[in-house]
């Protein structure tokens, strides 16, 4: 059984938010996920040039704000004055990239839980991890369920383990790893998170019957989230809340 923090795993954690209906890590998509029923959303934490810790996926801003330069290289001053909106959608114009601070008020404010990614850039394993841990520390809304940290990268989990032991953990990885038990002991994880394309079953009754809780990402067909449902997986991340939430019999609350 895994020697680490417990929690509860909710079935469905909206995708980057709720990545098919609000652009991706801004606060619009928490409240998107929220306005949709989502208990949980998952999200990327990186840091910028001079680390201030922030919601982004990529290791360059082009995607998302057009400016093509790595995270790493620009400060948070640069970074405040983007549009990480626009991209996906007029609506959305001027949405900016939020840090994780602002993004724990907004959950706070929501009610929202989340599966905090440590997504660091090359050579940034550590530092992301222990900055990440500082704010989850100081900053986590009361009232909220504990976070469930993640990472595909063992280094940033062992720092984020150093730095703050009370909270859970999850091991990312696209399939499940030759070495996962003696990965997820040390790193003292109390979950799995592995890749829809190559999920197998007997993967996830493995995983399960080892005694820790198991997330499948990104899943946005309702059909194969019954499926992985019915292996034993325990949540799944998925960019379309509704459709997932509806498939698996799960009520939004009301109002
Ligand atoms: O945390 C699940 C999932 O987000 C991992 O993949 O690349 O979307 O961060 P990615
Ligand atoms: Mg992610």
């Amino acid at each position: 059984m895994p020697d680490a923090p417990s929690l509860i795993l909710p079935t469905v954690i909206g995708h980057r938010g709720a990545a098919r209906h609000a652009p991706e890590n801004t606060l619009a998509g928490l409240r998107k996920a929220a306005e949709q029923g989502a208990p949980w959303v998952e999200f990327d934490v990186m840091l910028t040039a001079d680390g201030t810790a922030v919601l982004n996926h990529d290791e360059t801003l082009a995607r998302t704000t057009g400016l093509d330069r790595p995270m790493a290289e620009v400060s948070y001053a640069e970074l405040a004055g983007l549009d990480a909106g626009s991209w996906f959608a007029a609506a959305f114009a001027e949405e900016p990239v939020p840090t994780l601070e602002e993004a724990l008020g907004c959950l706070g404010a929501l009610g929202l839980g989340a599966n905090v990614e440590i997504k660091p850039t090359a050579g940034r394993e550590t530092e992301t991890a222990r900055v990440a841990a500082r704010i989850l520390q100081r900053a986590w809304p009361a009232g909220l369920p504990a976070p469930l940290v993640s990472s595909f990268k063992r280094q940033s989990l062992a720092a984020m383990q150093q730095a703050a032991p009370e909270l859970a953990r999850g091991l990312l990885a696209e399939e499940l790893p030759e070495d996962w038990r003696e990965a997820v002991a040390t790193l003292g994880c109390a979950t799995v998170h592995l890749w829809r394309k190559t999920l197998t079953r007997e993967a996830v009754e493995t995983v399960k019957a080892a005694g820790f809780g198991l997330a499948v990402y990104t899943v946005n067909d309702p059909r194969e989230a019954v499926t992985f449902r019915s292996w034993g997986a325990d949540s799944i991340i998925t960019d379309d809340p509704p459709a997932i939430l509806a498939a698996l019999g799960e009520t939004p609350p009301a109002g």
